[in-house]
């Protein structure tokens, strides 16, 4: 079976990637490293020992789109190219749902001129929008978003399902992360991203590895037992392992299933960050500061479905994927 990963190099690809060679199958990689490195390709070489096919190409690009399905016989695609940045999607809309919701469009086209059926997406809990109440399900109102990158989720989802509507034989998991942390074991693979981090992990990551002074608390006044903003983190290689199911769910039954990939268990930024002092074994320093616009107070999966339907389960803690996020930047402290 030969599955084509788009967006591969990236943080959540490459760990996919990694489970999917491991599991036995071929893995073609597409990626235009806009926000990865080559390197990370070598890396899920060299851990698995096996070779993966990469076209460094923009999906933006049709011919090279079609290239890859010309050359290749692909049984499935599990698409996690895209660009994520909230911030940074308010400031340029346009280059957003173009790269996003364009990207897309390239790719299931080509899948149905060579009749490539079986499509993984990733989702967001973003989808749910601010007004569901925690633990998040995935049969709750899901279709409002607070900025452009948001709104690209919830549009992909229905364009993924419309596809399905028009040909039922197109079979598409539309799987909602909540907040994917930590990294490989080998300390390999890891997040690794431009400039300064805006999510909390690479952040206190940062802060550990002392190229960033201290952490900034997004506020300490939210409803929660200490007041910081509680988040169910999930270990990626927990979340890769989840993309095997998904690909395997695809391939077995026609259908648009949704799941949430998460633990079901939410922790606050205090309870983050103290783990993560013990993973490296020092305090760290922070400062209390103003909420940021946009956050939620508490975003944390109902995490059963995953679980009744394709036997998908996180076994990784806050602990192991603190020491995972730690052994990273140690081993990476300028990135991959
Ligand atoms: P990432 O940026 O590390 O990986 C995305 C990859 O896609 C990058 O390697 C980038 O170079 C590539 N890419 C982007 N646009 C492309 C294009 N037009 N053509 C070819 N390659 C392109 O991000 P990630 O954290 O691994 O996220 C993967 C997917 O999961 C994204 O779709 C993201 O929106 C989604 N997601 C991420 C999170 C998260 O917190 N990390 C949460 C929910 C959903
Ligand atoms: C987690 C918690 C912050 C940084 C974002 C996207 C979401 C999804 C995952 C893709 C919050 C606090 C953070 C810092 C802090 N991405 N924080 N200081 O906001 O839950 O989700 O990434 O789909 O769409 O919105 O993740 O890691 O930014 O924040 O106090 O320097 O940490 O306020 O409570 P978030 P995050």
């Amino acid at each position: 079976m030969t599955i084509l990963v788009t967006g591969g190099a990236g943080f959540i690809g490459s760990h996919t990637c990694v489970e999917l060679l491991q599991a036995g199958y071929k893995v073609i990689i597409v990626d235009n490293l806009c926000n990865s490195k080559e390197e990370a390709v070598r890396r899920i070489e060299r851990i698995t020992g096996k070779q993966v096919v990469f076209y460094r190409d923009n999906l933006l690009n049709e011919e090279a789109v079609e290239r890859i399905f010309s050359e290749n016989e692909i049984d499935a695609v599990i698409h996690f190219a895209g660009l994520k940045a909230v911030g940074e999607s308010v400031q340029k809309p346009m280059e957003y749902y173009h790269n996003n919701l364009t990207g897309t469009l390239v790719l299931c086209e080509a899948m149905r001129r060579h009749g490539v059926k079986r499509f993984v997406f990733s989702s967001s809990a973003t989808v749910y929008g601010i007004e569901a109440a925690p633990p998040l399900k995935e049969e709750m109102p899901a279709g409002s978003a607070t900025n452009p990158y948001g709104w690209t989720k919830v549009m992909l989802e229905q364009i993924l399902t419309d596809i399905h509507t028009a040909d039922p034989d197109f079979s598409v998991v539309l799987l909602r992360y909540f907040n994917p942390i930590g990294a490989h074991e080998s300390g390999l693979l890891g997040e690794d991203p431009d400039g300064i981090p805006t999510n909390l992990l690479p952040y206190i990551s940062q802060v550990a590895i002392g190229r960033l002074d201290h952490l900034n608390i997004y506020g300490d006044d939210y409803e929660t037992p200490d007041g910081t903003g509680i988040r169910d983190y999930i270990h990626v290689v927990d979340l890769a392992r989840g993309h095997l199911k998904a690909v395997e769910k695809a391939m077995k039954d026609n259908g648009v299933f949704v799941y949430n990939l998460g633990t079901g268990k939410g922790y606050s930024v205090l309870e983050v960050l103290h783990a993560f002092e013990k993973a490296c074994g020092r305090q760290l320093p922070y400062v209390i500061g103003p909420r940021r616009a946009g956050d939620l107070p508490v975003s944390f999966a109902d995490a059963s479905k995953a679980k009744r339907e394709l036997g998908f389960e996180a076994k990784y803690g806050i602990e192991k994927m603190c020491e995972d996020s730690w052994n990273f930047i140690k081993k990476n402290p300028n990135g991959l």
